[in-house]
């Protein structure tokens, strides 16, 4: 990741970012430097004499005279008093970083008026400033590596408040990356051991306890839907289990306290109701929503934020063989309830329900929970329902949700509330077991979370967050997003963990 700092020292012999943007009616150019003075005139030239269009996402590269290069960076439509919402200058600053791949420093002198957008813009720049190189080997030496250093222009460069968002985007890009490495790291490279391992090694020496049940405990313990979906593959299953207290907070209020969950396959063939191979790659992403809830619950006691989390991480690979799960077969849940499982390719629901019963059975231990939520991708018709930046929120706490979703228009993720709709429950009835664990196909996503309700207590706050398309970019990288693992849901994470802390 690269080295971040705040400066208000006049820029010469650097890269040189300034955003620009056009005026919806006269399609007039205006470039958007912040609190830098640049002469302006001979870029708006140069834009004119370009054919350029201002939209997000476009770079432009010009030489430049006191300054190596001047790179500008669409903000799309003009806004009057030049305030730009935060996701766009997010976006900007992550397009500038990502097109300056193979330079040592940069230095970003974008509009912002308030620390929360000089915020967005660092972390845009640290988000865009990312490769997955690890696997390169005769290759390696043709890439270019990320942008080395950041520098955000902003004559408030001494203010507290500032350095300290600085130190905040840092960790928020520091674990989205450690996300979309794991996303990235092939089956071959991340098991359910193995992703273990790297969280064990990544909560030395925090306040993050670790707690790994292997294949043989869970049979005993009953965790029947990790044990059915592993059981197929040479790879045993795992639950992995962090869980973080702050440092005493004296006098303090009672402690809030919050379980995430993540659906961790570190590889979806679909089971005996394989996959098409067109395409089933992809499915190495099918840890998504693990990889962010064990690096969220990192970057939450990095930040030192006085609230109690832990984070559940059920993981296996869904495999094909002769110890595979068969339609028809029935295994029972922790703490009781029976499955029919009439898809095997339906397998992220069963790992989840076990570890959601645990983490409230924890919770309520623990003197109970403020909230569950709950990972996953989940489902192929959250991509066909709401498209592949997009995520859904289902829920059985409307005031969860909203609040949550609030939240995620600041962080700049996208999420929309989805329904829950009663009369599709009947459709996961089974005739010889609790549930089956698939019902209608039309409404598939909301049927997989009806399937996840009847594992949570009604009065339990939950969230079940569908990220199955935003997880896993395989289209052209945009913005701050890279192709692949994109880290989605861990900002908001961060952010519910932020705000429920201070209230
Ligand atoms: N991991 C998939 C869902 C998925 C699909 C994620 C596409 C990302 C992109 C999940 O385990 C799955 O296979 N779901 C099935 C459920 C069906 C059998 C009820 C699906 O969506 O087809
Ligand atoms: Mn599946
Ligand atoms: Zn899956």
């Amino acid at each position: 990741m690269p080295s971040i700092r705040a400066t208000d020292s006049s820029v010469v012999e650097d890269i040189l970012v300034v955003g620009f943007a056009r005026d919806k009616k006269s399609k007039k150019f205006s470039i958007a430097s912040g609190d830098l003075k640049v002469d302006k005139t001979p870029l708006l030239e140069a834009l004119d004499d370009l054919g350029a269009t201002g939209a997000a996402d476009e770079v432009i590269k010009l030489p430049g005279n006191a300054t190596k290069l001047v790179v500008l960076t669409g903000l799309g439509e003009a806004q009057s008093g030049g305030n730009y919402p935060h996701e766009i200058l997010r976006r900007a600053a992550g397009a500038a970083a990502r097109s300056l791949a193979g330079h040592n420093s940069a230095t970003f002198a974008l509009p912002h008026s308030s620390v929360a957008e000089f915020a967005a813009i660092a972390e845009g720049a640290l988000l865009g400033a990312y490769a997955f190189d690890e696997f390169r080997g005769s290759s390696k030496a043709d890439r270019k590596s990320p942008l080395g250093k950041v520098s955000i222009f902003t004559k408030n460069s001494k203010k507290s408040e500032f350095t300290k968002a600085l130190t905040r985007s840092q960790v928020i890009a520091k674990y989205t990356h450690i996300v979309r490495d794991l996303i990235n790291t092939p089956p071959s490279h991340l098991t359910p051991d193995s992703f273990c391992q790297r969280f064990k090694k990544l909560s030395s020496g925090t306040k993050v306890k670790v707690e790994i049940l292997n294949d043989s405990q869970l049979r005993k313990l009953g965790y029947g839907g990790i044990i059915g979906v592993g059981q197929g593959s040479a790879n045993p299953p795992r639950l992995l289990h962090l869980s973080y207290t702050p440092a005493s907070t004296k006098g303090a209020k009672k402690l809030k306290r919050y379980a995430f969950v993540g659906k961790g396959i570190t590889f979806d063939t679909g089971g005996l109701a394989l996959k098409p191979a067109q395409g089933m790659e992809a499915m190495k992403s099918d840890m998504s929503g693990a990889a962010a809830v064990s690096a969220a619950i990192l970057a939450i006691a990095e930040l030192g934020l006085p609230i109690a989390i832990d984070a559940w991480a059920p993981l296996a690979e869904n495999m094909v063989s002769d110890t595979a799960t068969r339609p028809s077969d029935i295994i029972t849940i922790y703490g009781g309830k029976t499955v029919e499982v009439l898809n095997p390719d339906a397998e992220g629901r069963l790992v989840l329900a076990d570890a959601m019963m645990r983490a409230a059975e924890i919770g309520k231990k623990a003197g109970g929970l403020d909230g569950l939520i709950d990972v996953a991708t989940l489902t192929g018709a959250q991509v066909v329902a709401l498209g592949t930046r997009t995520s859904a929120v289902m829920t059985n706490n409307v005031d969860f949700s909203e609040s949550f979703l609030k939240l995620a228009e600041r962080t700049g993720e996208q999420f929309w509330p989805m329904p829950l709709p009663e009369e599709l429950r009947a459709s996961l009835d089974s005739p010889v077991a609790d549930i089956a664990n698939i019902g209608d196909r039309m409404g598939g996503m909301l049927v997989a979370g009806l399937f996840l309700k009847e594992f949570v207590a009604p009065e339990l706050p939950w969230l079940h967050l569908d990220i199955a398309g935003p997880a896993y970019n395989d289209g052209k990288p945009h913005g701050y997003t890279p192709v692949g693992g994109t880290g989605v849901a861990l900002r908001t994470l961060v952010a519910l963990a932020e705000s429920s802390a201070s209230q």
